[in-house]
């Protein structure tokens, strides 16, 4: 397996341009309605089969979306769950990288630093896939906005409205991901638990590109105001359950309940990644009601991951996918 492409990477949500955000998002919808359709882990002698899942962190959608995933798409998952690997204890990620990469077609990896990421795909010559780090969730963006336009019809100018705390992976990737694809992103937290400057600027230079826009507030009224998506995550992120008692106190204005979702579009919808936490940042009478989505939502993680592997595959010249355009063809 060579080529002399370069290998393209999802390490975070604006790694994709707008138009390849939207290329993946459309690649998931023909894969969702013909799921055996694209094969680039088959065995037809041209590619490798196998894509590394590697965990740090546990997990349920993820493990069981990239595992179904690369089964559908002709390859073998290797799962490798938490402390089963020398990674992180006994090996470096440089070396890591540079023994799964003669091996794997892709490598697939939830971690805590972003940082980690970065050295995993300089050191690849196959497509690494951030699978959550403490800094964006971009996968579960990906099924995201496949859910919300199957359930609004567009992308672009839509408003969509994120609370509880502001400062996690998801909040991240929504703001991201969000102006990539020209929506309205609103983000209310408390102080101090509010994105960080840059991610804020590079969110403002992408929304100046596509149409879309940002607002980061204290307030969560502001934020939800005639929203068109209301979405929020746990208060409590893996690896802060320490901090649990503190948080549940410090995000109690930003609950998804039934008041929150009045001030919100008559016909919003709701969106949570999932774990949630029912009577915290999210009322049951919410999450099981009408207006949520969160089960296609979890659904999606199949179909927008499944995309997202056969792309980067793809664009870094180790399989073709008939329909989207020669890399060689591409300026
Ligand atoms: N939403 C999400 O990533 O879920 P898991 O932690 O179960 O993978
Ligand atoms: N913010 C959460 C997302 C879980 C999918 C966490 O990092 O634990």
């Amino acid at each position: 397996m060579s080529s002399s492409a370069t290998i393209r990477h999802f390490l975070k949500d604006t790694d994709l341009t707008p138009a390849e955000q939207a290329e993946v998002l459309e690649l998931a919808v023909r894969m969702k309605a013909a799921p055996y359709s694209v094969q680039p882990f088959a065995a037809d002698g041209s590619g490798r089969k196998t894509v590394a899942v590697i965990f740090d962190k546990t997990s349920t959608r993820t493990r069981v979306s990239f595992a179904t995933g690369v089964a559908d798409m002709g390859g073998n998952a290797l799962i490798i769950n938490p402390g089963e690997a020398q990674i992180g204890h006994k090996e470096s990620v440089e070396d890591t990288a540079k023994v799964l990469e003669r091996m794997v077609s892709t490598i697939v990896w939830r971690t805590s630093a972003h940082s980690g990421l970065v050295a995993m795909a300089e050191n690849s010559r196959v497509p690494v896939i951030n699978a959550l780090c403490d800094d964006y969730h971009p996968c579960q963006l990906l099924a995201d906005l496949l859910t919300v336009k199957e359930h609004k019809g567009e992308l672009k100018g839509v408003t969509m409205s994120y609370l509880g705390d502001a400062a996690n992976n998801m909040a991240n990737s929504y703001l991201l991901a969000g102006v990539t694809a020209g929506m309205h992103v609103r983000i209310a937290g408390p102080e101090g638990y509010l994105p960080a400057g840059d991610i804020v600027a590079a969110a403002e230079e992408r929304a100046a590109e596509t149409g879309g826009s940002v607002l980061i507030t204290t307030d969560a009224n502001a934020a939800l105001e005639g929203a068109d998506v209301v979405a929020t995550d746990t208060w409590v992120s893996m690896g802060q359950e320490a901090e649990k008692e503190a948080r549940l106190q410090l995000f109690r204005e930003y609950s998804v309940d039934e008041s929150a979702m009045a001030l919100a579009a008559g016909d919003a919808v709701v969106l949570h990644c999932l774990p949630a936490y029912r009577g915290y940042e999210i009322s049951a009478g919410v999450i099981d009601g009408p207006q949520s989505i969160v089960w296609d939502e979890a659904e999606n993680r199949l179909h927008a991951q499944k995309a997202l592997m056969a792309w980067l595959m793809h664009q870094s010249g180790l399989a073709a996918v008939d329909g989207l355009q020669p890399v060689a063809e591409r300026v």
